[in-house]
């Protein structure tokens, strides 16, 4: 993806998180979500492209702003603008930012057109991890989580008791936690954003290594494309459940896959879920974490930032601090 493009996708991804940090610990969700999400929306249509929303908020029907399909940017005005494919989570970890609690991200994926998979809303099992585990057959989601740990512990070189897994903290996951203490690493549980779970298996200082678990499948298609830009590893597979809403879910998830090689009782690779080799990845820090900062305003009413963005295009990873002027016209670093 082209720099300049990048620049003004980052510039997005900052206004979506000045506006929920509005909200941070303020234990209104939705509030969070919608200041995020019309942020967002605004800021996609101030850029000439021809942006396509593939993942959004959700059906047309159900969400007035970045639902799948809606079509951003001034493109039209604009002599061969680029064509692009978006998937945004406007304010991932909704509930994080509403307690304020570490690493509510606004993330933003873009990728040429048709490159980014239409993922259902329905949840996905998932492992992840950084570019040392990239070797074709060292992680398999369809391996027991102590093999995985295990390929961890090998690649990093360091033992299993020296693994961190992070999973997300659900019932449903009771069995897989038991299953990587018993392997002998550590689990690092988070309340909710698998985003950063995924992602931060890449990033060093972030102390996770592995990512186990379910979770949304948009999250994952994000997180794929982040992996993707810096050579780390993802797999996934739907996981459409079994209560009343499985069936609906998977009719709809035909739909979206229509016309495409996607098994969707497979295993999903990471080129899979983003096809293309110039794909990028941005995230911007709601509330403080262990990768991103979140959004500070200092007295003199500056507000800064942290973003980081993978691209695979020109093989980078940037982490971005920006600072905007406030009103009393001042810049403080
Ligand atoms: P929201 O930002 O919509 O609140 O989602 C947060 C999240 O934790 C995702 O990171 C994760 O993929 C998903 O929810 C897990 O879903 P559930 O809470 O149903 O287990």
């Amino acid at each position: 993806m082209q720099t300049s493009l990048i620049m003004q996708i980052l510039n997005v991804a900052e206004l979506a998180a000045i506006a929920a940090a509005a909200h941070n610990g303020r234990g209104d969700k939705h509030a969070a979500d919608a200041a995020a999400t019309e942020a967002m929306r605004q800021a996609f249509n101030d850029i000439d492209f021809s942006g396509r929303i593939v993942i959004g908020e959700g059906e047309r029907d159900e969400a007035p702003m970045l639902y799948i399909g809606e079509e951003l940017g001034r493109g039209w005005e604009v002599y061969k603008s680029p064509e692009i494919d978006i998937a945004v989570d406007p304010l991932e970890g909704t509930n994080l930012c509403a307690y304020n609690r570490p690493n509510a991200l606004t993330t933003i994926a873009i990728a040429p057109r048709g490159a980014l998979l239409f993922a259902p809303d329905t949840y996905m099992d998932k492992i992840a991890a950084g570019p040392a585990l990239q070797r074709a057959g060292t992680l398999s989601i369809d391996q027991s989580p102590a093999a995985n740990v295990w390929a961890v512990a090998e690649a990093l070189g360091k033992p299993a008791s020296e693994v961190n897994v992070c999973i997300l903290l659900r019932d449903r996951h009771r069995e897989l936690i038991a299953a990587v203490r018993e392997a002998g690493a550590r689990v690092r549980l988070i309340d909710d954003g698998d985003v950063f779970g995924a992602i931060a298996t890449a990033v060093p200082g972030t102390g996770i290594d592995l990512y186990l678990g379910s979770g949304g499948s948009p999250e994952g298609v994000l997180a794929a494309t982040g992996l993707k830009a810096i050579g780390g590893f993802f797999e996934g597979r739907f996981a459409f459940g079994e209560d009343e809403k499985a069936a609906e879910k998977r009719r709809r998830a035909e739909e979206m896959v229509a016309g495409t090689a996607i098994d969707l009782d497979g295993v999903l690779p990471r080129d899979a879920l983003v096809s293309s080799d110039t794909a990028a990845f941005i995230a911007c820090g709601v509330t403080d974490g262990e990768m991103l900062e979140g959004v500070h305003i200092d007295p003199s009413g500056s507000v800064s930032t942290h973003s980081i963005i993978m691209n695979a295009a020109d093989r980078t990873v940037r982490f971005i601090k920006t600072i905007r002027r406030g009103e009393s016209g001042i810049i403080r670093f």
